[in-house]
């Protein structure tokens, strides 16, 4: 059984708590719905495979050797102890590895490139950050790889490394221009004004490294077939970018690599790129001629996967008695590498947000010698927001107004630096609501106290900008009366699958438990990558354009002796499981009739969306209000966040139970951002040094109070289906509410994240 069709058989067995009846949905529409997740009973019991579940014959297990040092040239390598260890096979370093091509790099904007780095893999001796691999141990069971691995000896040439962010932020450098926006943005004189201004705010904000871990570390299983292709079951948020990659270092056609991936373990980004552990599989499975499995252990992932990068941001504003910015300013600096090209967009929000006589916002960047830094939920909104939405909480306090009323007193009429309208946008509103159901009432610093506890209220803005990207689908009508929709697309627990079944069986007019989705392949129409918050817009504008193809192929289809006879596309409507005349609702016919008729077992299209216009005509983002009230310990300073509500200002939701999950789970993301996590880095040696869930501190359920999530529901008609992204969101803001709030609660201003108790010294 497929895993789509083990998917649909769960489905069907399931009474969505709140859905309409599915024969009179037609009526009612099942966009909006709070449909449970038609994948969720195969994820609770056990039965999604993820990537390193995959059943394959003749498999054999993989482990990776890391570097220890730096920077620098392997000098020898001896694997001879490791060779003889029990259960292995084959020892790949860049000494016997196949010789591949360069990796092609992701590139956010578009391209079919996926790699997180462009360095060779495993095809030099050098080395070029701690924790680089150096080996692939391949054995009989995954113990004997990882046993092995320890034994594999490495003598380094070292070199002079770069891993000290502070130590070079003096010769940082603009980069050319931040994901194809311009780096730096000037209006009016910023600083002039600032110095004018009668109020002010001018301070320095810095926020850590942070790793990533999802559930599910990175996976993959390689199966060549007879060297000339390849299927590979990959942990990955860029399936169809992952295939052409491969095939392009392989040099095989792009057709001849299959990559696989229906269920993701969680990906915020850190597998949106292509990390080494990929190619290195299919590398290795080559070499030991059989299906290879690496699975990534969890130290594996802080070595080989990037994080977020240190930044350190200067946020000074300008404001009159009446809180009217003057001046806005937002510049800092970021690290990156010289293999990969990603400045973190932390003045993205800025560019939005606030309406200013004078602006200035600038980036610049350090190269160091570490993996490549990637996306991370919110990458540059997430760290961007916390320094502006403190910022604007310090000035409201030197103004004192409420710091809800100072953010509406600055809400810009139209984008302030973009100069064109916004396509929809509530945030105003969302603030309101916010408010009133959070109890939103605005206390003197230090004025609460509740037993040994100082509590206090916070409210910062989340931002995350609009993004869709070009995306192909297929949709296929049977004579059944069922429909299949098929895109490469990414389900990574989101509800991918749940929103595109409702949305085309609204557009079909099909009772919902007759409308299969099948994804996660790049076999299928290649969709955009998950990331930036985009695929529900992508994939809603590709089904959408292939509804409408697939129903005007039905239509030319129908021929003189049906009701529909002579109507064009523009006259009829699809509903009741078929296509009726929007004018005379007795003329229709079904799906089914119309094929038995014309003796065809279905009909079938292919289309690829527009280009994503709205995103040039418009700004476009999703907004938000995040509400928190904490505690801190008067005398320990431990922080607890009590209570939280959310309220989001992000077009149509499609799902409301599936929506507020994602926004759950950003915030969530976010109190660990705020208050737990940090990578802890060694300055001298450019190694993670906490490199485990035991260090590496996610929040866990006691972190998190219950969390209430609210939104507008305002469609853009500019949009999509009205829709804007939700999956970043739910981060941005959240820290910065909590800094607001602990100021609030203890009269002091903590300025660098994570809020932890040494801070309060
Ligand atoms: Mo997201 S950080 O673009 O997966």
């Amino acid at each position: 059984m497929s895993i789509t069709q083990k998917i649909m058989e769960t489905f069907m067995q399931y009474k969505p708590d709140q859905a309409p009846d599915p024969l009179t949905q037609n009526k009612h529409g099942y966009v909006g719905k709070p449909l449970s997740r038609v994948d969720g009973q195969l994820k609770v019991k056990g039965e999604a495979p993820f990537s390193a579940e995959y059943k394959v014959e003749n498999l054999a297990y993989a482990a990776i050797a890391y570097s220890s040092v730096t920077k620098g040239k392997i000098k020898k390598i001896d694997v001879s102890s490791a060779e003889k260890a029990h259960g292995v096979l084959v020892i790949m370093t860049h000494e016997n590895a196949p010789k591949i091509n360069d990796p092609l790099l992701f590139n956010p904007g578009g391209g079919k490139g996926a790699a997180a780095s462009a360095l060779p893999i495993l095809q030099q001796a050098d080395v070029h950050w701690n924790g680089q691999p150096v080996a692939v141990i391949v054995a009989q069971t995954q113990d004997q790889a990882e046993a092995a691995a320890k034994l594999v000896e490495v003598e380094y040439e070292t070199a002079a490394a770069s891993v000290s962010f502070d130590a070079l932020k003096k010769i940082a450098k603009p980069p050319a221009n931040i994901l194809g926006e311009p780096t730096e943005i000037k209006i009016g004189d910023a600083e002039t004004a600032i110095n004018a201004a009668k109020f002010k705010v001018d301070n320095i904000y810095r926020t850590p490294r942070y790793n990533h871990n999802a559930i599910e570390p990175h996976a993959t299983i390689a199966v060549w077939h007879d060297d000339k292709s390849l299927t590979v079951f990959d942990s990955t948020q860029a399936t169809y970018n992952v295939s052409y990659t491969l095939a392009e270092m392989f040099g095989i056609q792009p057709e001849a690599v299959r990559v696989i991936a229906p269920f993701v373990g969680g990906g915020f980004g850190g597998k949106g790129t292509m990390w080494w552990n990929t190619a290195l599989c299919a590398m290795a499975a080559k070499v030991v001629n059989r299906p290879l499995k690496l699975s990534i252990s969890r130290e594996g992932v802080f070595r080989l996967v990037g994080g977020r990068t240190p930044s350190e941001q200067r946020v000074a504003l300008g404001a009159e008695s009446d809180g009217k910015f003057t001046a806005l300013i937002h510049t800092g600096i970021t690290a990156t590498t010289t293999h990969n090209n990603f400045t973190e967009q932390f003045t993205f929000p800025v560019r939005h947000l606030y309406a200013a006589e004078n602006f200035y916002i600038g980036q610049k960047i350090v190269n160091l010698d570490t993996v490549a830094n990637t996306f991370m939920r919110a990458p540059g909104e997430s760290i961007g927001t916390f320094a502006v939405e403190s910022a604007i909480d310090e000035l409201a306090y030197e103004l004192k107004i409420d710091p809800i009323e100072l953010r509406r007193i600055n809400e810009p009429a139209k984008d302030p630096v973009r100069d064109v309208a916004f396509s929809m946008r509530n945030l105003t509103e969302a603030y309101r609501r916010g408010a009133e159901k959070f109890g939103w009432k605005h206390q003197t610093p230090r004025s609460q106290k509740d037993g040994k506890w100082l509590v206090g209220q916070g409210v910062a803005t989340a931002y995350y900008p609009y993004y869709r990207f070009v995306s192909t689908a297929r949709v296929r009508i049977s004579a059944d009366g069922t429909a299949v929709v098929q895109t490469s697309t990414h389900e990574m627990g989101m509800g991918t699958a749940t929103v595109q079944i409702q949305h085309a069986a609204q557009r079909l007019g099909l009772p919902i438990h007759q409308v299969s989705f099948e994804y996660g392949d790049s076999n299928l129409p290649p969709a955009s990558f998950a990331g930036g918050s985009n695929q529900t817009a992508s994939n809603v504008a590709a089904i959408a354009a292939t509804i409408e193809k697939v129903l005007r192929e039905l239509l030319a289809l129908v021929g003189d002796n049906s009701p529909l006879a002579g109507l064009k596309y523009e006259d009829i409507e699809a509903r009741d499981g078929g296509i009726f005349s929007k004018k005379d609702s007795s003329k229709g016919e079904t799906y089914t009739s119309i094929l038995q008729r014309v003796g065809q077992d279905y009909v079938e299209a292919e289309a690829t969306s527009s280009e994503p216009s709205e995103m040039q005509e418009y700004s476009m983002g999703s907004y938000g209000a995040q509400f928190c009230e904490v505690r801190v310990n008067e005398k320990s300073g431990e922080v607890r966040v009590s209570r939280w509500l959310g309220s989001f200002d992000c077009g149509k939701i499609l799902n409301p139970k599936t929506a507020t999950s994602q926004f759950r789970g950003g915030i969530i993301m976010g109190i660990g951002m705020a208050l737990t996590e940090e990578t802890l880095f060694d300055e001298r040696k450019g190694r993670i040094m906490n490199a485990s869930l035991a260090e590496y501190h996610v929040p866990v359920n006691l972190d998190v109070p219950h969390i209430e999530i609210i939104y507008n529901d305002i469609p853009d008609e500019h949009a999509p289906l009205g829709l804007h992204g939700i999956g970043e969101i739910g981060i941005t803001g959240v820290a910065a509410a909590i800094a607001n709030a602990v100021f609030n609660a203890t009269g002091k201003r903590i300025r660098e994240l994570p809020i932890t108790l040494d801070k309060f010294l």
